[in-house]
C-alpha cells in the first residue's frame, strides 16, 4: 500500500494525499451523519491527467476508488465504506469553466465546479442554467451528473440527463474517454453520455462535461399558496399548466410539519400567511425580460383557485426579497429536519394521478409500525416527486430517535412496498447509493438487475469503481 500512496503523491503532490485523520474526516462521512467510513488516503488530483494517472495506480494496485464532489449526496454513495482500503478520489480542485458559447448555448467545464458557480458564469453570459438544488452551494456538476440530480426546475427543464450533452470520463482502468461533443444531433451507437449518468460513480469517473444553456429568465411571480390537501395540490398543478403554460418553473409542495421545522430551526423564516394549513404549495412563473404579465397570470391563477375551493389563501411575493423568503421555506426544510432529530429519508416518484391516494394511505401504515412518527412531506410534486421524510417521534417533548432507528426497516420496507404498488420509483432523483443498492435490486426484475451488471462487468471487470453503491454486492 506505500508503494500505491508513494506513486499517488509522486503524480499529485504530496499536499494532495491527505491520509491524517484530521486531514481526512470530512471526506468520509456523509451529509447526513448516518455513512461514517474510513480510507486508505483522499487524493484530490489537479487535472484530468492527474486523474487518469491516479485510477491508472489504483487498477495496477487493485484498491478500489470512490469519486467524491461536494459530499453533498444523501445515500452514501460518495463515501468510503469502513475497510479503510478505498482512496477516495476528490474532484475538488478540478474547478476550471474551460468554455461558455452563448449562440450554441453550451459550456463546458470540469467535473468539480460547484453548481451555484455554473449557474453565475451562464447569468453572466445572459443565458440560464436552469439546474437548482438546495445544495448547490457546495454540490459539484461532476456529483449532478453521477447522480442524475433533479431539483426544483425538472418541471421545466428536464432532468441532469436532459442538461449535458458530452462527458469526458477516465475509465476504470486509467483511459480517458473524450466525449466532450456539443452536439444536439448525433446518431453514432449507443449513447455512452447517458449510460455515465446517473451511474453513480461505479463506471468510471467524470472529469469534464458539455452542458446545455438556455434564454435566461430574469422574471419571476411567486407565491407561497395555502392548500387543502394533495388531492387540491395535483388540481392547482393543472390550474397552473393552463394559466401558465411553459412559463410554469416551480411547483412544489410541503406539509405544515415541514414548514413548523423551518420556522423552527432556520434563523429569519417566518410564516407569510396568517392562518395555519395542513398543505402548501410554492409556485413560480418564470419569463424573459421582454415577457411581461407573469404577475397577472399568477394572480388570475390564484384567483381561481379559491373560487374553486383548492386554495385558501397565497403569499406573493412583492419584491427578489420576498421572494427569496418564500423560497427559504422550502429550501431550509432538509436542514431543518436534520436540526430537529433522527431523520429516515425516502424519495419516491408515484404517477401523479396517485400521489394524493398514496399520501392518505401510507400515513395510517406508518402510525400502525411506530406511533407519533411524523412525516415532513415535501418535495417536487409537479414531478410526482415526494419526499416521504420521516423525523422521530415526539415523547415528553423529545425526540425518539433510537425508536425511529429501531423501525426503520420496517417502515422504509412499508413505504416501499406501497411505491411498488403504486407503479412508482423507490429513487426519483438521489439515487440509491449504498442506502438503497439492495433495495434497488429488490424491487426491479432479475432481466433489468442482470443488464446492469452486465453493464458493470463491461466497463468495470475488476469491480474497482465505487464497488456496492447503486448495485449491491453479489452472494
Ligand atoms: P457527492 O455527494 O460527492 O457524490 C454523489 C455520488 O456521485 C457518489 O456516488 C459519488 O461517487 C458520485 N460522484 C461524485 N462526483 C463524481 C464524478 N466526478 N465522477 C463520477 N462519480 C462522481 N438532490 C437532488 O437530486 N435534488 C434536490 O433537490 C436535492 N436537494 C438537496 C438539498 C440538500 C440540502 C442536500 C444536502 C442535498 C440535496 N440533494 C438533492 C442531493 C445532492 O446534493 C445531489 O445528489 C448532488 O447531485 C450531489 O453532488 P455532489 O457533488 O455533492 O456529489
Ligand atoms: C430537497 O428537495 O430538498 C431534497 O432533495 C430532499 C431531502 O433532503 O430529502
Ligand atoms: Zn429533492
Amino acid at each position: 500500500m506505500n508503494d500505491l500512496l508513494d506513486r499517488l503523491r509522486r503524480r499529485v503532490g504530496d499536499a494532495h494525499v491527505l491520509t491524517e485523520p484530521a486531514d481526512v474526516a470530512a471526506y468520509v462521512v456523509d451529509w447526513t451523519g448516518v455513512h461514517v467510513g474510513r480510507a486508505l488516503a483522499v487524493v484530490r488530483p489537479g487535472s484530468t491527467e492527474e486523474v487518469a494517472a491516479v485510477v491508472a495506480a489504483c487498477h495496477e494496485a487493485g484498491t478500489t476508488i470512490v469519486p467524491q464532489g461536494g459530499n453533498t449526496g444523501l445515500v452514501g454513495g460518495g463515501v468510503p465504506d469502513a475497510s479503510g482500503s478505498q482512496v477516495v478520489l476528490s474532484l475538488g480542485r478540478m474547478r476550471q469553466v474551460r468554455e461558455v458559447d452563448p449562440v450554441a448555448g453550451t459550456m463546458t467545464v470540469d467535473a468539480g465546479v460547484v453548481l451555484a458557480d455554473v449557474q453565475a458564469v451562464a447569468e453572466q453570459a445572459g443565458r440560464l442554467f436552469p439546474m437548482s438544488l438546495g445544495s448547490e452551494g457546495s454540490c459539484t456538476i461532476g456529483g449532478n451528473l453521477a447522480t442524475n440530480a433533479g431539483g426544483t426546475a425538472v418541471l421545466r427543464y428536464g432532468m441532469s440527463r436532459e442538461l449535458v450533452l458530452g462527458l469526458e470520463v477516465v475509465l476504470p482502468d486509467g483511459r480517458l474517454w473524450d466525449g466532450l461533443r456539443g452536439l444536439r444531433k448525433d446518431n453514432t451507437g449507443y449513447d455512452l453520455t447517458q449510460l455515465f449518468v446517473g451511474s453513480e460513480g461505479t463506471l468510471g469517473v467524470i472529469t469534464g462535461a458539455v452542458l446545455r444553456l438556455f434564454p435566461a429568465t430574469p422574471r419571476h411571480a411567486t407565491a407561497w399558496v395555502a392548500v387543502r390537501d394533495v388531492a387540491s395540490a395535483v388540481s392547482l398543478l393543472a390550474l397552473a399548466q393552463q394559466h401558465a403554460g411553459a412559463h410554469l418553473a416551480t411547483f412544489e409542495i410541503a406539509n405544515r410539519t415541514a414548514l413548523e421545522l423551518v420556522l423552527a430551526h432556520l434563523p429569519g423564516t417566518s410564516d407569510p400567511l396568517a392562518e395555519t394549513s395542513d398543505w402548501y404549495v410554492l409556485v413560480e412563473l418564470a419569463g424573459a425580460e421582454s415577457e411581461g404579465g407573469l404577475d397577472d397570470a399568477l394572480e388570475a391563477l390564484l384567483g381561481e383557485a379559491v373560487d374553486a375551493g383548492l386554495a385558501s389563501d397565497a403569499a406573493v411575493a412583492g419584491s427578489p426579497a420576498q421572494r427569496s423568503a418564500l423560497w427559504a421555506l422550502r429550501e431550509g426544510i432538509s436542514e431543518a429536519q436534520k436540526v430537529e432529530s433522527a431523520t429516515l429519508k425516502h424519495d419516491v416518484t408515484l404517477p401523479i394521478a396517485g400521489l394524493a391516494e398514496w399520501v392518505a394511505e401510507i400515513g395510517p401504515i406508518l402510525q400502525a409500525r411506530l406511533p407519533g412518527v411524523r412525516p415532513v412531506t415535501y418535495g417536487h410534486v409537479g414531478d410526482g416527486n415526494l419526499h416521504y421524510n420521516l423525523n422521530a417521534p415526539l415523547v415528553d417533548g423529545h425526540a425518539d430517535d433510537a425508536a425511529l432507528r429501531s423501525a426503520a426497516v420496517d417502515l422504509s420496507t412499508a413505504i416501499y412496498d406501497a411505491v411498488a404498488a403504486g407503479n412508482g420509483s423507490i429513487s426519483a432523483e438521489h439515487g440509491l447509493g449504498r442506502t438503497k443498492a439492495a433495495a434497488g435490486a429488490a424491487y426491479k426484475s432479475d432481466v433489468e438487475v442482470d443488464l446492469m451488471r452486465a453493464v458493470k462487468q463491461a466497463i468495470d471487470p475488476d469491480g474497482l469503481m465505487n464497488p456496492g453503491v447503486l448495485l449491491p454486492p453479489q452472494s
